[in-house]
């Protein structure tokens, strides 16, 4: 255990698994809370008390100081309170409950107050901070939603000697997600009339405010989720508009690649799966496949292989690619699939129309649902992200642990995660391919199903994967060193 002192870290996250979760930001606000607090660092969780939480599955109790709290936002005023719960690993989070702005039936939305609903929550947590008379030495935002954090403390709380010591770090995991409301709205931010030349005045101008935006302009430290992707936010490609301010910050700016939370997610004690397995026993994986295939009503060859995508069906995640690779090579190659996923009504029209053209070889799921998230690593031979842009990407790092083969685009944290497989050497842990298009696409599948026709090579590709250490008990060290770092500066 360290010597050094104790963090005091009070960290801001839209969702938090197992609460709340559409993507790879719970995932990480959760598994990070928990290795910081087992690496005893005082941290604390804030988080929406969004209606969709089951708060007595959860253990969350009312604090008692903080009830029926009043707090304005623009013109807005708003009664809330806060609940306690302890996460797994013990991590104590709080959430912010305001049933007006979080009983709605999606986390986020496209209500005209978006922006309201997460202004609140982040003036509401660095309240609460304030109440439950604690002093934070790290204030860690993540994502638009609470990105006015940094600016709130110079501003909103500058005379709060509580949150005086503060520094900040702002977390980009998904830079095409900026939160912009109109300019007409600028009451909202709260601001004091003297205190608005802060803003961003080119988007002012431009009738414009945009929280991801302002986070990069005052948080006293920048990073996203893997080097590479460090460096493709500061390029006109894909800095989505935020390039110049990225570049400005540049020396404040650095890639963490995200970890993986190996008790939620390692093949050798998954509790979704009936069948466990490991890379010196893959008998099951076996076992398993076959009980999947029954179980989606699938063809029950077990030497064809069975390719699988678990994803937000977003412009992001480059499904558009599939619209022609992927029919192709199930025409012309032994192949299942299986997908898993909701979002743009295109991709999943695209999706539901697979298992009519190709009987008893094609499955998807519209929606979300953690279990078959799990049998899908646990069961597939193949696990596909063609992303367009991918800041980490979780999926093809629990992919490597259950040997299931990921075929990637060489984008972001897949770039940082995934090595090709080098036939001659033997290395490398995937397929990778570097075109944005559906011919790239199809030679990564037909690439991966040649190396599935080679046993040895196949055996190798698995070992490869399997053998990968993402472990956030490794890369939360990462974080402690950059807090550290801050508040020693
Ligand atoms: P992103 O955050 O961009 O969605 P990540 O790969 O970082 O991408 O994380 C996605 C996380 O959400 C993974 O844990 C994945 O298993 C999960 N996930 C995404 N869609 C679904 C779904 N439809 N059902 C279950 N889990 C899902
Ligand atoms: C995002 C990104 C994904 C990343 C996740 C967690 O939503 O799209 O690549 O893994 O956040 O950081």
């Amino acid at each position: 255990m360290s010597t050094l002192p104790r963090l005091r870290i009070c960290l801001l996250a839209s969702e938090v698994a197992p609460l709340s979760k559409t993507g790879g930001l719970a995932d990480v606000a959760g598994a990070l809370g928990k290795v910081l607090s087992a690496e005893a660092h005082d941290v604390r969780l804030f988080t929406p008390a969004y209606s969709s939480i089951d708060l007595r599955a959860c253990g969350a109790r009312p604090v008692p100081a903080l009830q029926k709290l009043q707090l304005s936002v623009g013109t807005h005023s708003f009664t809330y309170a806060v609940l306690a719960a302890e996460l797994p690993g013990g991590a104590p989070a709080y959430l912010i409950d305001c049933p007006a702005l979080f009983a709605r039936p999606t986390l986020y939305t496209q209500d005209a107050d978006e922006h309201v609903r997460f202004l609140f929550f982040t003036r509401a947590a660095l309240e609460c901070c304030v109440r439950l008379g604690w002093s934070p030495t790290i204030v860690h935002c993540n994502d638009w939603h609470t990105a006015f954090a940094p600016l709130y403390l110079r501003t909103l709380f500058a005379a709060e000697p509580l949150l005086a010591g503060a520094r900040t770090l702002l977390t980009i995991h998904n830079i095409g997600y900026q939160g912009i409301f109109s300019a007409a709205q600028l009451a909202d931010v709260g601001l004091a009339a003297g205190e608005r030349h802060l803003l961003h005045q080119s988007d002012l101008a431009a009738g414009r405010i945009n929280p991801l935006r302002h986070g990069i302009l005052y948080a006293d430290a920048i990073n996203t989720v893997s080097p590479t992707h460090a460096r493709e936010i500061c390029t006109d490609e894909l800095g989505m508009g935020l390039q110049d301010s990225l570049r400005a910050r540049g020396g404040a700016l650095s890639g963490i690649l995200n970890g993986v939370d190996y008790a939620e997610w390692d093949p050798r004690h998954d509790r979704h799966l009936p069948e466990h397995f490991s890379a010196a026993d893959l008998a099951p994986k076996a076992r398993l496949k076959a009980q999947f295939l029954a179980r989606l009503g699938l063809e029950p060859q077990d030497d064809v292989p069975l390719a699988g995508i678990v994803s937000r069906l977003a412009a992001q995640k480059g499904i558009e690619l599939m619209f022609q690779a992927l029919p192709r090579v199930l025409s012309t190659r032994p192949l299942s699939f299986v997908a898993l996923g909701s979002g743009e009504p295109a991709y999943e029209t695209f999706f539901a129309s697979l298992p009519a053209r190709f009987p008893g070889r094609v499955h998807f799921k519209r929606g979300y649902d953690d279990e078959l998230a799990h049998w899908i690593e646990g069961a597939c031979d193949l696990f596909l992200m063609p992303s367009r842009y991918e800041p980490c990407g979780l999926n093809q790092m629990y992919s490597l642990r259950y040997g299931t083969v990921p075929v990637v685009r060489r984008t972001g944290g897949l770039a940082d995660s995934v090595q090709p497989y080098d036939r001659g050497r033997g290395s490398g842990t995937g397929v990778v391919f570097n075109d944005f298009d559906a011919p790239a696409l199809e030679w990564a599948l037909n690439t991966a199903l040649d190396l599935y026709a080679e046993p040895a090579h196949w055996a190798r590709l698995l070992q490869n994967g399997m053998a990968q250490d993402f472990s956030w008990q490794h890369q939360a060290l990462e974080y402690v060193a950059l807090y550290r770092r801050l508040s020693a500066g």
